[in-house]
């Protein structure tokens, strides 16, 4: 049988950095050869059938790296999302983004606004990439809204619950990610989707994200089909159910 896809794929790109000191090369150089694996692995989900992949590109923390290197990041995505531009629509794949992205350059906000007009009505995956993104800040500002409900009066406080908050969140009608990837070799979640990815499974590969590519990606879905989900209960549910 072939293995079962996952609907949600969120992957945390990680050891840019690492993969162009080990070379000798600036850390920027690290995120050029990272770019090339996105556009392989969004092209990959696409061909899979995989719904969406979200895809962590630069968290509300990283804002605290040198300016050099915010810099140069703003400039890449910028020359990214509109070189992709093309990729996106032959694949017939939507494009979305999540975050803080008031904080991100205007001349970068035009790209992704432009990107996401361009590609709504395409039926393969939805590419969304989390920019200045924070699990707690995307919670944070989820209860600020609730709370302006609240104030003018649409919502009662007893009527707050989870799916009040998930509605509230950046994109609420994602699904919540099946599997999250972790490159690099980091056992940690760094602050990425805290609220959605209570019950994701997850895989963490020592390769770095400049090398990752369509083969890493079928390694950690086979790992994702051999889980047993449970969500709580007793009834064995298959990986990918
Ligand atoms: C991930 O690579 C890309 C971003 C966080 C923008 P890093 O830049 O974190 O690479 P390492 O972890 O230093 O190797
Ligand atoms: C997580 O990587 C953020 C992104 C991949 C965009 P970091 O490199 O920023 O995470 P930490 O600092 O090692 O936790
Ligand atoms: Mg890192």
């Amino acid at each position: 049988m072939p293995p079962a896809i996952p609907r949600h794929i969120a992957i945390i790109m990680d050891g840019n950095g690492r993969w162009a000191e080990a070379r000798g090369m600036r850390r920027i150089k690290g995120h050029e050869a990272g770019a090339e694996s996105v556009r392989a692995i969004a092209e990959e989900c696409a061909r899979l059938g995989v719904e969406q992949l979200t895809l962590y590109a630069f968290s509300e923390e990283n804002w605290r790296r040198p300016r050099l290197e915010t810099e140069f990041l703003m400039r890449l995505l910028k020359r990214f999302i509109s070189a992709e531009r093309e990729t996106l629509i032959r694949n017939q794949m939507r494009f979305s983004a999540i975050g803080r992205l008031d904080r991100l350059p205007a001349n970068v906000r035009r790209e992704l606004d432009k990107t996401v007009r361009m590609t709504a009505d395409n039926p393969k995956t939805n590419l969304c990439l989390a920019l200045s993104y924070g699990g707690r800040a995307e919670i944070a500002d989820a209860a600020r809204r609730i709370a302006q409900a609240v104030k003018q009066g649409r919502l009662k406080p007893d009527d707050i619950d989870e799916a009040t908050v998930a509605a509230h969140l950046y994109q609420p009608q994602m699904p919540e990610p099946d599997l999250v990837i972790r490159t690099a070799g980091e056992m940690r979640l760094s602050n990425f989707l805290l609220w959605q990815v209570s019950y994701a499974e997850f895989h963490v590969t020592d390769t770095l994200w400049p090398d990752f590519r369509a083969e890493h990606l079928h390694a950690a879905i086979e790992d994702f089909n051999r889980r047993v989900r449970r969500f709580g209960g007793l009834v064995a549910r298959p990986a990918a159910g």
